[in-house]
């Protein structure tokens, strides 16, 4: 299984810092947000990582390369700790640069040949997710079990405005439609999208055909997956665990938070701040 980060954005909510740092580079103390998704494939057995990028990521490449120089010197002093924190991945990771900023549908239509004809899993480095069995697991796990592609949920999350919103098939578990930020009371069910998908191979042809109707503005991958809801193709799966969205400022200090707290003395010294901002 191969897996794919969506990760081309401008990053505008978070400008200025992202005139020249990537969003998918800005860190949760010490580990930036890409590798976060990194980690996640590689712990559900994903060893070829296709990355989509643009102009001023070049960062993000470099990130993703080894550090041969301090390896090379925490090697010869002896610092395990310090060479474990830049361990090279083990993973092939592979760049992929979208030149025109055109839509999430045109940047999963440019892996189809590194991809080929197998199931892949593809992640918006915005979606963060914090559990015991990592995300793109419980998406392969399902696929396994159905054969078809599947659409990470939250189950009645706040504001469902804000999300792709599935329509159920009658079974309860085969997806009917997806309807994209509906208005309050109007959304066809409680399963919220969230940035994690797993597709047969067979998106690529809707895709294609989706692009060739296309018209103006950002291209996404409502049509090609419409077209594989109506052959019985797609399943949902409410995730287990928790998902963090870095994808607002808000957001993004909450997962700085939480991710800190798992170190008691950070979750302290939390604490400590709130305090202060109480008083
Ligand atoms: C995107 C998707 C939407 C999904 C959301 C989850 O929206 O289009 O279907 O629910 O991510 O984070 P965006 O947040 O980019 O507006």
């Amino acid at each position: 299984m191969k897996g794919l980060i969506l990760a081309a954005g401008y990053g505008t909510r978070f400008l200025p810092v992202t005139k020249t740092i990537p969003k998918e580079m800005l860190p949760l103390i010490d580990k930036p947000s890409i590798a976060f998704i990194i980690d996640e494939f590689i712990q559900s057995g994903i060893e070829d990582i296709i990355v989509i990028t643009s102009r001023r990521k070049k960062s993000l490449e470099d990130y993703l390369d080894r550090e041969i120089e301090l390896e090379e010197i925490f090697r010869r002093e002896g610092a395990a700790a310090k060479l474990e924190k830049i361990a090279p991945y083990k993973a092939n990771i592979s760049f992929i640069r979208q030149q025109e900023m055109k839509g999430t549908g045109q940047a999963l239509m440019l892996p189809e040949k590194m991809i080929g004809d197998e199931p892949f899993v593809v992640a918006y480095p915005d979606d963060l997710h914090f559990g015991e069995t990592p995300l793109a697991a419980q998406l392969i796990k399902t696929w396994e079990e159905t054969g078809c592609s599947v659409l990470s949920t939250l189950h009645n999350p706040p504001n469902l405005e804000r999300y792709g919103i599935l329509a159920l098939k009658e079974d309860g578990f085969h997806v009917k439609d997806i309807v994209e930020k509906p208005a309050p009371g109007t959304e066809p069910s409680k399963e919220a999208t969230i940035g994690r998908y797993l597709y047969t191979p067979d998106i690529f042809k809707y895709l294609r055909e989706g692009w060739g109707k296309h018209t103006t503005g950002e291209y996404f991958h409502t049509y090609a997956l419409k077209q594989q809801m109506d052959r019985d193709g797609v399943v949902f799966k409410p995730l287990e665990g928790e998902r963090l969205d870095t994808g607002s400022p808000a957001g993004y200090l909450k997962a700085i938070l939480k991710y800190a707290a798992k170190d008691p003395d950070m979750a302290a010294e939390i604490l400590e701040a709130a305090d202060q901002i109480r008083r």
